[in-house]
């Protein structure tokens, strides 16, 4: 089987691109990554995806006047490679709903909250100061709305007593690193449909159980 075409977007670090890059570095999985766009210069991320042989552009925001411009060439880059599947990791820019639109059902992204929790940035120190006791990631389809649209895969984590934001973002983190591969698998797979704004999952096992923070005794 052909494996789905997808190109991933990122500001940055990469670790999530990383985690990408090492699922489909298995012959088994049925996606492949055919483009990484930064739109920052010499991050870390491009160095991933050259040291993994994968072909990488820079289109950097300060090129452009305007967010349409900046979309237009984000989007002819994109086209360039023919992907199927547009993953954000660690993009770290609001797309215009012109972008969004023409992407639509094609595009997702990881957040490291339990959306609809913690839209936004410096979550981990929100959620700190908010005291709340679990936290988590999530992978959704993209919509307008900033950290909104149809959710494809959630994990959870606890907050410990003494977490700082590093320390929960660590955890976090490697939570990330197992579902968005997660998630673009079930995509490349086809399991994934949209009715009303809510993800269905074909054939997926959902778990009993449930994470308490404290644990009792
Ligand atoms: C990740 O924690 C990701 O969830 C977050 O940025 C980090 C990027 O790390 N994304 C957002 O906050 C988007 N709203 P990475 O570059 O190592 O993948």
């Amino acid at each position: 089987m052909a494996r789905l075409k997808v190109a991933v977007l990122i500001s940055g670090r990469g670790s999530n691109l990383q985690a990408l890059i090492d699922a489909c570095a298995d012959a088994d999985f049925p996606a492949g990554i055919v483009l990484v766009i930064s739109d920052v210069p010499g991050v870390q991320g491009l160095s991933r995806a050259g040291k993994a042989g994968i072909p990488a552009a820079v289109v950097d925001g300060k090129d452009f006047e305007g967010r349409d411009r900046f979309e237009d060439a984000l989007t002819g880059t994109l086209l360039e490679a023919g992907p199927e599947l547009v993953c954000l990791a660690g993009f770290m820019r609001v797309l215009g709903d012109g972008f969004v639109g023409r992407w639509r059902g094609r595009l997702i992204n990881i957040h490291p909250s339990l959306l609809p929790a913690f839209k936004g940035v410096h979550v981990h120190e929100r959620v700190v100061e908010a005291g709340v006791r679990i936290s988590g990631c999530t992978v959704h389809f993209v919509r307008p709305a900033v950290d909104d649209g149809p959710i494809i895969v959630q994990a959870a984590v606890p907050v410990h007593a003494d977490d700082d934001a590093d320390a929960l973002a660590a955890r976090v983190l490697s939570q990330e690193h197992r579902i968005y591969p997660l998630a673009v698998r079930l995509i490349a797979e086809g399991r994934v449909r949209v009715v009303d704004e809510h993800v269905l999952i074909d054939g997926a096992a959902i778990p009993e159980g449930a994470l308490v923070n404290p644990v009792d005794g």
